[in-house]
């Protein structure tokens, strides 16, 4: 083999070899997230959780989590009959041992200021140390950018991004004062496996904004003293 033919393979060799020892790493942090690390206490973060968009799916899977774990709640959602039916059940399962806090908005209605507003009123003298950003919405069924009815495109934004970000900035003030905090949103696989996931482009592209906002990907909870720009200037 002549040194060219010998230099090539070596080259590609290596970033085979780079290639796989990236994802071998990738697959090693996921065993360890799921199997290996320990859970944090958020009891630890404080007594209260705020959730969104707890009143089915996910959200309402996660209040119940936080409450198993003796976390209080203030749950945000902007139906009260549609509310009251998830508290309910929560005071119903854990006997009364847990408060339960109700808040109405219409995270797609409200501006920025007043959804800071309700949810920093909501919270007050609380000792928040969960937020947890789960409100969003997608479209009834996949279709095309240009077929998507303006009221649609105006709530996904306002609800999936923007409401991310005032609920934070309406709990933060509160938490920043502690030396732990948990700001967890829900983001989506449609922004991370599928790049511009078709027919749901305007959801997958809200959904990018998760990952960038606090630096957090779907689950990860980040110390805000964490080293990482990201998290920082978006918090602070
Ligand atoms: N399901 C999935 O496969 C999947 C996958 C990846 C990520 N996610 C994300 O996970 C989160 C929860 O999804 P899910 O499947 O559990 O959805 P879901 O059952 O439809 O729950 C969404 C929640 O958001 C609330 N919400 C919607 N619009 C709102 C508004 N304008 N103001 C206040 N609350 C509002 C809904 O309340 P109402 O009942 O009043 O509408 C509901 O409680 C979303 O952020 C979603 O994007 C879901």
């Amino acid at each position: 083999m002549e040194l060219e033919d010998f230099m090539i393979t070596a080259a590609a060799a290596l970033l085979g070899f780079i290639s796989l020892f990236k994802n071998l790493l990738v697959f090693i942090r996921w065993l360890h997230a799921t199997f290996l690390r320990k859970p944090k206490n958020l009891c630890e973060y404080g007594s209260w959780a705020v959730v969104t968009g707890p009143i089915d799916g996910i959200g309402k899977a996660l209040a119940f989590e936080l409450v198993s774990k003796g976390l209080n709640l203030v749950l945000v959602g902007r139906n009260l009959n549609k509310l009251e039916p998830t508290t309910s059940e929560l005071r119903w399962t854990y006997a009364n041992e847990i408060q339960v806090k109700t808040v109405v908005a219409d995270l797609a209605k409200l501006s920025g200021e007043e959804i800071e507003a309700v949810i920093g009123e909501a919270t007050e003298g609380l000792d928040v140390g969960a937020v947890v950003n789960n409100g969003g919405l997608a479209y009834p069924y996949p279709r095309y950018f240009r077929e998507v009815d303006r009221e649609l495109m105006e709530s996904m934004l306002r609800v999936n991004l923007n409401a991310v970000m005032w609920v934070t900035k309406g709990v933060i003030d509160g938490m920043s004062k502690k030396k732990r905090e948990a700001i967890l949103n829900i983001g989506s696989a449609s922004s991370v496996y599928l790049s511009s996931y078709p027919l749901q482009t305007l959801y997958a592209s809200t959904k990018t904004y998760i990952p960038l906002f606090l630096a957090t990907k779907m689950t990860m909870l980040r110390r805000r003293t964490m080293p990482c720009r990201l998290s920082r200037c978006s918090v602070e």
